[in-house]
C-alpha cells in the first residue's frame, strides 16, 4: 500500500477543507492522504495559488504538507512540484522572465541556465523540490496554444537551451526538472491542443527525440508524459513511448510521471479501456511511474487490487517506486533538514530566505538583459529605429502598451495569465516616457475604436508605435485557427497607416501572427517582442530609442499567410519554404560581415570536425550577431531536410571589430537516420553553411 501511494500524486487543492481557501487544509485529509497511504508527491497546479501568495504563506503551505510526511510510517518525504515555467511565477513580486519562445530568441543558452538556476533557487527557498519545466516540445504549428512555451521549431536549439535549462534548474540540487511532455505532444494533425497525433517514427525521432536525449545527458530527474495520443494511444499508455523509446532506446532511469489526470483520463477521455481501472493498469504496465491522479485516492486503492490480482506485477510497481525514492535521495530530501535554517523555527527562517531571495533585483536584472535579448527586429525601412529621444510627438496605440499581464502571457500568477494590478513592473507606455526629453509630448491611444480621433493624432505625431498581440492564455484556450490580431487591433493599425504617418509595429505576442504580413507591407518598421515578461518594457524601449542594438533572431518560422501551414524551416528537401522570415532571421542597426568559413575538404567517419567563420561589425555601433552553422546533406541514402542547424554561437562586436568563431561537430551531428530508422554516420557529400558562405565536406 505505501508503494502503491509513492505512485500517486495529488494536486493542493485535493486537501482544502469545503469551502476554504486554496492555503486552508484538512487535517483529516492530509492524515489520511499522507499518512495513511503514504502519497509520494503534492503537486500545487497554478490555479491552486494561495489567497495570500506572499513568500511567507508559500512557506507555510508547503511546511504543512512536509510536517505531515514526518508522520509517516517511514518518514518518506514528498516531491514537492510546481509549473515554474518561466520563474517561480505564482509568489508575490516574482520576477517573471520571457517566456521560451522569447528565450530562444536570445541564443543564449548561458542565460537560459542562469534563469533556471535562480528560479529553482527562489521555489527551494520556500521548500518545493520539483519543477515541470522545461518544456521540450518542438514548435510544429503556431496555431498551438502552447507556441510560446517551448524553445521554437529547431531540435537543435530546443536541445540547446533546454539542456541548459535542466542543469540550471538542478545545479544546487534541491530542484528536480522535468522535461514535458514525452512525446510529440506538440505535433497534433490540426494543430490545436490534446488532439490525436499521428506521426512516423522518422519524424518522431529525428525532430522530437533529440531535445529528450539532450536533457537526459545533462542529467534529467523526470519526465512528463503527453497528455494527447500519439498514433492511436494515450500517451500515458503507450508502451513504445514509455518503454521502448523512454527507456530502451534513450536510456532514461529517472522517473515518468503522467500529465494532470491523464490516466483517468484513458478510459474516460481516450475509450481506451472499459474502467478507470483498467486505464490505470495500461498506464503503470506501460511503464508509469506516478500517477499525477491530482484528485483522488480511489486510483491508489485502485492500482494496489491490480497488484493484488496480478494484473500489474509487483516488480513493475518496484521498478517505479526505486526510481522516485532515488530522486528524493538524490535531492538530499532523506536528510530531513532545509538548508539554511536553525531547526528552532524552520518557517521563520524560510521565510526570512525566501522574502529576500525572490523577485530580487539580481533575478529582475537578469529577466531584463533576457527580455532585451530576445527582441527582434524583423524590418526596419531607412533605418527608423532607433528613434531620437527628442522627437517632439510621439503616438504610442494599442492596449497592450499599457498593460502588463500581456506582456507576462499565461502561467503567470494565474494558470490563464495574471489579472491587472497583480504583477509589479513598467508598461511599454511608461519605459517610453522614461525615455524620451522632457520636450517630447507622448499621446497614448489605448484602441482604436475612435477612428477619427486616432487618424488625427496619428498625421501630427513625428512617429507612431502601435503595440498589439494577444491577450494571456493557456494551453488549448490558447489554440487560434486564425493566427491573426482581433480585429480592433487590426483596424487600429489601419488607421494609423491611412493617416500616413510612420509606424512602428511592437507585436508581443506568444507566436508569429499572420498580421506580420500587414506590418512587413505597411508598417516602417516590426518588432517582435514575444512574451517578455515583467521586466521587458524596459528592454522594448531600449530598443526602440537605441540603448541596446537589437539581436534576438526567430526560434520560429513566421509565415506569409495560414495557407502556408505547417511551415518550418527543417522540413524536408523539396519543400516550398517562402515565409515572411525564416528561422534565424533577425535584424539589427549594424550590419555583419561573414568570411573566410574554414573546415577541411573531408573528414573520417567517427571523427569530430572543426569548422572556423570569421565575423565582422561593418557598421558604426556595436551590436551582437548570431553566427549559424547548418548542414545540408548533398545527397545521402534516404531524403533529408533542406538544411539543419548544427551549432550556432552569440556574438557580441564592437564597430569595426572582427571575431573567428570557432565549432566542433562531434561526429554524431554528422549522423543521419538511416532506412532503419538507425543514426548512422554515413560516409556522403554534406555542404556547411553560414550565412551566405559554404563549404562542401565529403564525411568518407
Ligand atoms: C499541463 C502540464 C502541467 C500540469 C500541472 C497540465 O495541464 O499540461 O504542462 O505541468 O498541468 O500543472
Amino acid at each position: 500500500k505505501e508503494k502503491v501511494g509513492q505512485m500517486t500524486q495529488l494536486d493542493s487543492s485535493f486537501f482544502v477543507k469545503k469551502d476554504g481557501k486554496p492555503e486552508d487544509f484538512d487535517a483529516a485529509i492530509l492524515e489520511k492522504a499522507i499518512v495513511d497511504y503514504g502519497i509520494g508527491s503534492v503537486l500545487f497546479a497554478p490555479q491552486d495559488k494561495p489567497s495570500d501568495p506572499s513568500p511567507k504563506n508559500w512557506v507555510k503551505m508547503v511546511s504543512e504538507f512536509r510536517r505531515y510526511a514526518s508522520k509517516a510510517p517511514n518518514r518518506i518525504p514528498l516531491l514537492l512540484g510546481i509549473d515554474s515555467v518561466h520563474g517561480f511565477h505564482t509568489v508575490k513580486d516574482a520576477t517573471i522572465y520571457p517566456h521560451n519562445l522569447g528565450v530562444a530568441a536570445t541564443w543564449n543558452v548561458a542565460f537560459a541556465r542562469e534563469e533556471a538556476a535562480t528560479t529553482a533557487a527562489e521555489m527551494a527557498s520556500v521548500g518545493l523540490n520539483w519543477n515541470f519545466a522545461p518544456v521540450l516540445d518542438v514548435a510544429r504549428d503556431p496555431r498551438w496554444g502552447r507556441t510560446y512555451e517551448t524553445f521554437g521549431e529547431d531540435p537543435y536549439l530546443v536541445a540547446q537551451m533546454g539542456s541548459e535549462m535542466v542543469r540550471g534548474y538542478q545545479a544546487a540540487g534541491q530542484v528536480a526538472a522535468t522535461a514535458k511532455h514525452f512525446v510529440a505532444y506538440s505535433a497534433s494533425n490540426n494543430g490545436m491542443d490534446r488532439q490525436p497525433v499521428d506521426i512516423s517514427e522518422r519524424t518522431l525521432r529525428e525532430i522530437h527525440l533529440p531535445p529528450y536525449e539532450a536533457a537526459i545527458a545533462a542529467g534529467l530527474d523526470t519526465v512528463m508524459v503527453d497528455s494527447g495520443e500519439v498514433n492511436g494511444l494515450p500517451g500515458a499508455a503507450s508502451t513504445f513511448l514509455l518503454k521502448n523509446i523512454l527507456r530502451d532506446d534513450l536510456g532514461f532511469t529517472g522517473l515518468a510521471v503522467s500529465d494532470f489526470g491523464d490516466v483517468t483520463a484513458i478510459s474516460a477521455r481516450h475509450k481506451v479501456g472499459a474502467t478507470k481501472k483498467d486505464g490505470i493498469e495500461k498506464a503503470f504496465r506501460a511503464g508509469l511511474d506516478m500517477n499525477m491522479v491530482a484528485t483522488d485516492l480511489e486510483s491508489a486503492d485502485m492500482l494496489l487490487a491490480l497488484v493484488n490480482e496480478k494484473r500489474v506485477d509487483e516488480a513493475r510497481i518496484n521498478e517505479a517506486v526505486r526510481r522516485i525514492l532515488l530522486v528524493k535521495f538524490k535531492l538530499g530530501l532523506f536528510e530531513h533538514v532545509v538548508p539554511g535554517t536553525t531547526g528552532v523555527d524552520i518557517d521563520a527562517d524560510m521565510s526570512e530566505i525566501a522574502t529576500k531571495l525572490i523577485g530580487d533585483a539580481k533575478s529582475k536584472a537578469l529577466a531584463r538583459q533576457l527580455a532585451t535579448q530576445s527582441i527582434t527586429l524583423l524590418k526596419n525601412e531607412s533605418d527608423t529605429l532607433p528613434l531620437s529621444k527628442k522627437l517632439k510627438r510621439i503616438l504610442v496605440a494599442g492596449v497592450s502598451a499599457d498593460n502588463i499581464p500581456n506582456l507576462c502571457g499565461g502561467w503567470s500568477y494565474n494558470w490563464a495569465g495574471a489579472l491587472d494590478g497583480e504583477v509589479a513592473g513598467k508598461t511599454i507606455l511608461q519605459a517610453i516616457q522614461g525615455k524620451v526629453s522632457a520636450g517630447t509630448k507622448i499621446e497614448y491611444a489605448p484602441d482604436g475604436y475612435d477612428a477619427p480621433a486616432l487618424k488625427k493624432s496619428a498625421a501630427a505625431a513625428d512617429v507612431c508605435i502601435a503595440v498589439v498581440g494577444e491577450t494571456p492564455y493557456a494551453e488549448t484556450t490558447g489554440d487560434l485557427p486564425s493566427l491573426a490580431l482581433s480585429e480592433d487591433q487590426q483596424s487600429m493599425l489601419q488607421t494609423l497607416a491611412d493617416a500616413g504617418s510612420t509606424v512602428i509595429v511592437v507585436f508581443v505576442s506568444g507566436r508569429p501572427l499572420v498580421d506580420m504580413e500587414w506590418a512587413d507591407s505597411n508598417a516602417s518598421s516590426v518588432i517582435w517582442a514575444y512574451l517578455p515578461g515583467n521586466e521587458g518594457a524596459a528592454g522594448i524601449a531600449d530598443v526602440l530609442f537605441g540603448d541596446f542594438n537589437p539581436a534576438g533572431h526567430l526560434p520560429i518560422t513566421v509565415p506569409t499567410s495560414l495557407a502556408q501551414l505547417p511551415l518550418t524551416y527543417n522540413s524536408r528537401l523539396n519543400t516550398v519554404y517562402e515565409p515572411l522570415y525564416p528561422f534565424g532571421y533577425g535584424l539589427s542597426y549594424t550590419t555583419f560581415k561573414y568570411s573566410k568559413l574554414t573546415v577541411a575538404p573531408s573528414v573520417k567517419v567517427g571523427a569530430p570536425l572543426d569548422v572556423s567563420v570569421t565575423v565582422k561589425n561593418t557598421g558604426r555601433v556595436a551590436g551582437d550577431d548570431v553566427a549559424q552553422l547548418y548542414l545540408s546533406d548533398v545527397y545521402a541514402s534516404v531524403t533529408r531536410p533542406t538544411k539543419l542547424l548544427k551549432a550556432f554561437a552569440r556574438v557580441s562586436l564592437a564597430p569595426g571589430e572582427s571575431k573567428v568563431v570557432k565549432f566542433t561537430l562531434a561526429p554524431s551531428q554528422l549522423s543521419l537516420l538511416d532506412e532503419s530508422l538507425k543514426w548512422v554516420e554515413e560516409p556522403r557529400t554534406v555542404k556547411l553553411m553560414v550565412d551566405e558562405l559554404a563549404q562542401e565536406v565529403a564525411i568518407t
